[in-house]
């Protein structure tokens, strides 16, 4: 493929994750071969030499709005801190540009509805990287709970996603943006979206339980473990227990998965434990190699795929002169989800702000949040866009 058929891009925010999947993806991968990386940009110096020396990259930028405006690009890749994303986002999309945001899309969903209405007046696209949707354990759950409708209505369940401590402890993330986010934020966020994903459920009432006690006794105020109890447009409730304050011992950096009972039957997908097992000087540990796994061809596994075929996406308007949009807008991907994902994520948070607090002030029981309430509190003039039909 010649250059000028490929996806151009530049990528913002050179932390752990773009080093974890992006790069690989954009270099060492099967889509390598339509992806080329024209510039990138960081607000840290010493990382952007080191980054474009390694990856041979042509141009360097520490101003995002300079490389956007330089540099002729097709898309924008949005890697910085969750609570940066909106302006760079909006930005890219008023320059014309397609947007693959990390998740969350944002850390508001005031913040989602302006990047949503932002890219439907420019007719550009914006996807968030949830990358759960791309691991295969999850697309056939799809399939065999909304297509082929196998176990009839989801009556209840719960998801798990736990991260060892040493992710929110100094050191880890290049920001070091831990206080800013919460196990909510870092890792509810995909679970979030993956129920909507693999369901078709629409989220209408939530109350959360939070503890501030391992990371504030460390100096990092924010919380070790949340539980957002929610209830679905068809009454199903669902519990999301989220936390990063697991041992450094635990088997693997991330512990996760899902049960779900439904009318007919049950479902459950550990998604830690995909039985593959090693023991080495580090310990004994699971290892995921659906995640990221090294292959003849380059890397693969969903944190590439979801990357790529957010990419790919991209391509096809390009190569279509974006005759497609509306068509490819309406596809497996769109600008919608990234809100509902936040709007779970920051009603969990004001459930408990507005509940009650232990008096030592490290447990908090949220108050019940009605979410259609909360979008209309939240977004006067644009709340009908987002509103949940349900009979409940
Ligand atoms: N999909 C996933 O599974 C996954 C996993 C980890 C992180 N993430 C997300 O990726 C994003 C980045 O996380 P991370 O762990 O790489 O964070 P990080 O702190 O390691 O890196 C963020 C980078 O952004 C840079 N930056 C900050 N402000 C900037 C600005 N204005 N312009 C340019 N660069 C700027 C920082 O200097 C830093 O290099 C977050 O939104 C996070 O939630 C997603």
């Amino acid at each position: 493929m010649s250059n000028s058929e490929k996806l151009r891009i530049g990528v913002v925010g050179l932390g752990r994750y773009v080093e974890i999947a992006h790069m690989p993806t954009y270099f060492d991968s099967k889509y390598a071969d339509f992806i080329e990386v024209a510039a990138l940009c960081d607000v840290d110096e010493n990382r952007l030499a080191e980054w474009c020396k390694k990856y041979n990259i042509p141009a360097s930028y520490t101003d995002y709005k300079k490389m956007i405006a330089e540099e002729k690009l097709d898309a924008l890749v949005v890697v910085t801190p969750d609570h940066l994303h909106t302006q760079i986002t909006c930005d890219a999309l008023d320059a014309g540009l397609d947007v693959l945001v990390e998740k969350p899309l944002a850390t508001s969903i005031a913040e989602c509805d302006k990047i949503i209405k932002s890219a439907k007046k420019n007719k550009r696209m914006v996807i968030t990287d949830f990358h759960k949707r791309e691991d295969p354990a999850h697309q056939e759950a799809r399939y065999r709970i909304t297509e082929e409708k196998r176990y009839g209505q989801v009556q209840f369940g719960y998801v798990w996603m736990q991260d060892t401590i040493n992710i929110p402890a100094p050191g880890f993330f290049k920001s070091n943006f831990a206080e800013k986010s919460s196990p909510i934020w870092f890792l509810g966020v995909h679970f979030f979206d993956l129920i909507r994903f693999i369901t078709n459920l629409q989220p209408i009432q939530l109350r959360a339980t939070g503890y501030k006690q391992v990371l504030a006794r460390m100096g990092i105020n924010t919380f070790d473990t949340i539980k957002s109890d929610v209830i679905f447009d068809n009454g199903a409730s669902i519990s999301f227990y989220l936390s990063w304050n697991l041992p450094e011992g635990a088997p693997s950096f991330t512990t996760q998965g899902l049960y779900l009972q439904f009318e007919n039957g049950d479902l459950k997908i550990d998604s830690r434990d995909r039985g593959v097992y090693e023991l080495s000087k580090a310990g004994y540990k699971t290892i995921n190699p659906m995640y990221t796994r090294h292959t003849p061809r380059g890397m693969a596994g969903y944190a590439h795929e979801s990357i790529g075929e957010a990419l790919a996406i991209f391509l096809q308007l390009k190569q279509s002169e974006r005759k497609d949009y509306e068509k490819i807008q309406n596809q497996l991907r769109s600008d919608y989800d990234g809100f509902y994902s936040t709007l779970m994520a920051q009603a969990s948070h004001a459930s408990l702000e507005r509940g009650k607090q232990s008096a030592d002030g490290t447990v908090f029981l949220g108050e019940i949040i009605d979410l259609n309430e909360y979008i209309k509190e939240q977004l006067s003039d644009s709340a009908d866009d987002y509103i949940v039909e349900s009979s409940l």
